[in-house]
C-alpha cells in the first residue's frame, strides 16, 4: 500500500490558482522578456532606513538571538497600544488585548483554529483575500460567502439575511479598505456591524491591512474605534503595507481579550514568536511620524492616477479607488467572453503585463481583474503602452 501523502484537509485546497500564471511569468522572464508585474500586492519600495538600522543594531546584541515570545515582547505590545491610542484614540491593554502575529496571514489562519468549531457557520465576503476564506476551511467551519461587489449598504442587507438562516452564523470576517475590490467604508458602517454582531451574537474579525494607503483625504476607520467593538471582536493589522515590511512577517491582533487569549494560546503551541530584533525594529516603525505614511500613500496615489487615467483613455473603464494599492476592473467589453484567468494569461503573453484574475479571490470575482500598483511610474506608462497596442 502506498504511503499516505495527503490529509483530507489538504485535498480541500485547490491547486494554487496563480501557479499557472507564475510559471508563465517565469518562462517569459527566462526568454528575456521584461514582464511588468502588477500581480501580487508585494510593495516594491524598501523598508524605512531607521527600521532597518534598528534591526541591525539589535541583531548585533548576542542576547537577542534566543527564542522570542510567541505572544510578542512586552515592548512591542506596548507600542501596539501607543499606536492605537495615537491613531484612533482606542485604549488597548498591551498585556491582555494584543498579540503579535507572524504577518496577518498567519494570524488569520490560526485565529480560525482558535475560535471556530467544526461545522460553525462563518460569513466572509466574496471576492476577498484568500486567507479570509481558507481560515474557515482549515478550521473545518462552514464557509458562507456574502457578496461585496454591490457596496457596503448592500453588504449590510446581505448580513441581515444571513443572520436569519439556521444554524446561526458564529463569525464574520471583514476587511476595509477591501482587497481586492478597494471598497471603503465610513465609521457609520462599523456602528451597524457592531449593532448587528451584538444582536445576533456573532464574533467579528476586521482586517485593517490598508489602513494607511488612503487617497484624496479619505480616512479609513478602525473597527475597534467603534463603541462596543471590543465586546464582539478583534482587529488585525500588518506592517507589510504601511511600512514596506512584507518580507519581515510582523503584525498584530488586538481587541476582545478572550479572543486574543485564544489566539495567543494556540500560537504558543505553534511558534516561538517573531525574531526579537524584528519586533524591536517594528516598534521603530509603529512609533514613526504619520508624515511618512502620507508620503507612502502619495506614491500609490500618483501611480493610481496614471494607471486609471491611462486605462480610461484607451477605453478600459476603471474607477479611481479611495484606498488600498489596487485597481479592480471589469474585463473590457470586447473580451468579456473570456474568463479572468484567460484574459490575464493573454495580457501576460501578448503585452508582458502580469495581473491577477478576479476568480483567484472567489467565484464572485469572475469577470474582473486586479492590478497591484507595485511598479514605478515609468513602468506603469510602459504597461499602458503595451496594453494599448494589444487592444488596438
Ligand atoms: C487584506 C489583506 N490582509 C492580509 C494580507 C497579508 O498581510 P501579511 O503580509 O501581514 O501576512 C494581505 C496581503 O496582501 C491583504 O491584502
Amino acid at each position: 500500500m502506498p504511503i499516505q501523502t495527503e490529509s483530507n484537509l489538504i485535498k480541500k485546497f485547490p491547486p494554487y490558482l496563480f501557479a499557472r500564471l507564475n510559471a508563465e511569468k517565469l518562462a517569459a522572464r527566462h526568454k528575456g522578456e521584461d514582464v511588468i508585474d502588477f500581480g501580487m500586492g508585494n510593495p516594491d519600495n524598501p523598508t524605512p532606513q531607521p527600521v532597518v538600522d534598528k534591526l541591525v543594531e539589535v541583531v548585533r546584541d548576542k542576547k537577542s538571538h534566543r527564542y522570542s515570545t510567541s505572544k510578542g515582547i512586552p515592548a512591542f505590545l506596548k507600542a501596539v497600544s501607543r499606536w492605537y491610542d495615537r491613531k484612533y484614540g482606542v485604549s488597548i491593554n498591551p498585556y491582555t488585548e494584543a498579540v503579535s502575529v507572524i504577518g496577518s496571514k498567519e494570524g488569520l489562519a490560526h485565529l480560525g483554529l482558535a475560535v471556530i468549531n467544526r461545522g460553525d457557520k462563518v460569513l466572509v465576503p466574496s471576492p476577498t483575500y484568500p486567507i479570509h476564506h481558507y481560515t474557515v476551511v482549515i478550521a473545518g467551519g462552514k464557509l458562507v460567502t456574502v457578496p461585496i461587489l454591490d457596496g457596503p449598504e448592500a453588504f449590510l442587507k446581505h448580513l441581515d439575511k444571513a443572520a436569519k438562516t439556521r444554524p446561526k452564523p458564529r463569525m464574520l470576517i471583514i476587511n476595509f479598505p477591501h482587497n481586492p475590490t478597494t471598497t471603503c467604508v465610513e465609521p457609520e458602517f462599523f456602528k451597524e456591524i457592531v449593532k448587528w454582531a451584538k444582536k445576533h451574537q456573532v464574533m467579528v474579525v476586521h482586517d485593517l491591512a490598508y489602513a494607511d494607503i488612503v487617497f484624496d483625504g479619505y480616512k479609513s476607520p478602525s473597527f475597534l474605534a467603534t463603541p462596543g467593538a471590543k465586546e464582539v471582536g478583534v482587529e488585525i493589522f500588518t506592517l507589510s503595507k504601511s511600512y514596506n515590511m512584507a518580507g519581515w512577517r510582523v503584525g498584530f491582533a488586538a481587541g476582545n481579550p478572550k479572543v486574543i487569549a485564544s489566539l495567543a494560546r494556540i500560537k504558543s503551541y505553534m511558534d516561538y514568536g517573531i525574531f526579537t530584533p524584528i519586533q524591536v525594529a517594528a516598534i521603530t516603525a509603529l512609533d514613526s511620524p504619520e508624515e511618512n505614511l502620507r508620503k507612502l500613500a502619495a506614491v500609490y496615489q500618483e501611480r493610481r492616477n496614471i494607471m486609471v487615467d491611462g486605462m480610461n483613455k484607451m477605453g478600459w473603464p476603471v474607477e479611481k479607488p479611495r484606498a488600498a494599492m489596487y485597481l479592480w476592473a471589469k474585463i473590457p467589453q470586447r473580451y468579456a467572453k473570456m474568463s479572468s484567468m484567460d484574459f490575464a494569461m493573454m495580457l501576460l503573453k501578448e503585452a508582458a503585463v502580469a495581473i491577477s484574475p478576479g476568480s483567484g479571490f472567489g467565484s464572485l470575482g469572475e469577470g474582473y481583474v486586479r492590478m497591484a500598483l507595485v511598479e514605478n511610474k515609468d513602468r506603469i506608462r510602459q504597461a499602458l503602452r503595451n496594453i494599448k497596442k494589444l487592444f488596438s
